[in-house]
């Protein structure tokens, strides 16, 4: 039994997740969000949060989250349609269809379900394996941040592709996740119908997206071996445009500012120091449907780009996109480090604090930056500058 998009947004009206889970755990208000142990494994600590404005669940350790249906789900043990039925009930909505309508969602479904398959299971690799040990403990990492960020490592020895099939999934679902490829490349590891595993000996990230439901994996090399990153392709599940690396944590940061850098293990560094509004847009340059995405949550941005030219880049025009939708920006100087992770540890996170209190104000960075350099002429200086105005109210 399925229901219409309709039926499930009516019976979603009528309930507050909120109040709903709090009869089954103990909540504490804090701040915007309610906090608690989470039911679906085993903590100590408050781990599990639900955030009313959302109405979702989640939770930083497990890595459990997703809307009402999803929370009676997991915790009942039930099927989707059960789980609708029950909740019919609860609201005393009746539902007149029992058609079909929900293929889109069943199937961007499956794919989560497989990426937290996933992602479960390149986290025990990372465990498995000494040298992908001391490389996260190389790049000092903490533990609770291999937890918080879920980070794994997929094992050239131990294929996805079979872990996947053992539990059970569908051939065309796992080839639709993404994590499985059928095409014959040289160097990789052929398992039967040429299929490879996409991640093969990398360091895993998990890209969640902002209710902390994974979406997609970066991997990197250990070593110095090109590609340093790779990424998950898009899938009906995955829309890198729409997505912010890190957002699910630092929607919720106390800080009133995102920090925005270019890459996982920058986002990564700068929570583990403290700095819990750090989010990236991972190897894309930013889109406007990213913005939108983060302007629900706050309005101020500290650019933390790379203090490289391509860094330099991608501020310029970042800048304008952001302030035309009334995001006030300013950035970082990280010199003479590369990144932020480089700079919190070659110097420290105070230092690093530091930097972000005395942020410069974007247009006068910009501007400055612009008329200091010695090889362009005043003319086109000045066209540069009157380019990036002109940038700023083409999104306006
Ligand atoms: P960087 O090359 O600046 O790497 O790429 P990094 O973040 O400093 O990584 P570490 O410290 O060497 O581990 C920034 C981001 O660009 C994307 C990744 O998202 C990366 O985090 N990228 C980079 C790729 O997608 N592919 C690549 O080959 C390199
Ligand atoms: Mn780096």
């Amino acid at each position: 039994m399925y229901c219409s998009e309709e039926d499930l947004n009516k019976i979603k009206g009528k309930i507050n997740i909120k109040e709903y889970v709090s009869n089954k755990v103990k909540l504490t208000k804090k701040g915007d969000i309610y906090t608690g142990i989470c039911p679906f494994h085993n903590s100590l600590v408050s781990t599990f949060i639900i955030d009313e404005k959302s109405q979702t669940y989640g939770c930083y350790e497990c890595g459990c989250s997703g809307d009402v249906f999803d929370f009676v789900v997991n915790f009942y043990k039930k099927t989707f349609s059960d789980a609708v039925s029950m909740l019919a009930l609860v609201t005393g909505i009746a539902l007149d269809k029992d058609v079909c309508n929900k293929d889109f969602y069943k199937k961007q479904k499956i794919i989560t379900i497989i990426n937290k398959a996933a992602k479960d299971f390149y986290q025990k690799m990372l465990y498995q394996n000494e040298s992908a040990l001391r490389y996260v403990k190389e790049r000092k990492l903490e533990e609770n941040t291999l937890q918080m960020f879920s980070i794994g490592y997929s094992d050239p020895k131990i294929h996805i592709y079979d872990e996947l099939k053992k539990q059970g999934f569908d051939e065309l679902d796992i080839m639709a996740s993404g994590l499985v490829a059928d095409q014959k490349k040289t160097n990789k590891v052929f398992l039967a119908n040429d299929r490879y595993d996409k991640f093969y000996n990398r360091i895993i990230f998990p890209i969640k997206n902002e209710n902390n439901i994974v979406i997609g994996f970066g991997g990197r090399v250990m070593d110095n071996k090109k590609p340093k990153y790779i990424n998950s392709k898009e899938t009906i599940a995955y829309d890198k445009s729409a997505n912010l690396f890190g957002l699910n944590i630092a929607r919720y940061s106390k800080f009133d500012y995102f920090l925005l850098c270019e890459g996982y293990m920058d986002v990564i560094s700068m929570h583990q120091a403290g700095f819990d509004n750090a989010i990236a847009s991972l190897g894309t340059s930013l889109t406007l449907n990213q913005i939108i995405k983060l302007s629900k949550y706050k309005k101020k941005i500290i650019l933390t780009y790379d203090s490289d030219e391509p860094g330099l880049n991608a501020a310029k025009r970042a800048i304008p996109m952001l302030e035309s939708c009334m995001i006030n920006t300013s950035i970082i100087n990280l010199n003479p480090y590369k990144d932020p992770d480089e700079f919190i540890k070659e110097v420290c996170k105070d230092e690093f604090l530091k930097r972000v209190t005395i942020a410069d104000e974007s247009y006068p960075w910009l501007i400055a930056n612009i008329m200091k350099s010695d090889k362009t002429l005043y003319e086109q200086k000045i066209e540069n500058i009157a380019t990036i105005f002109e940038e700023q109210f083409k999104f306006m």
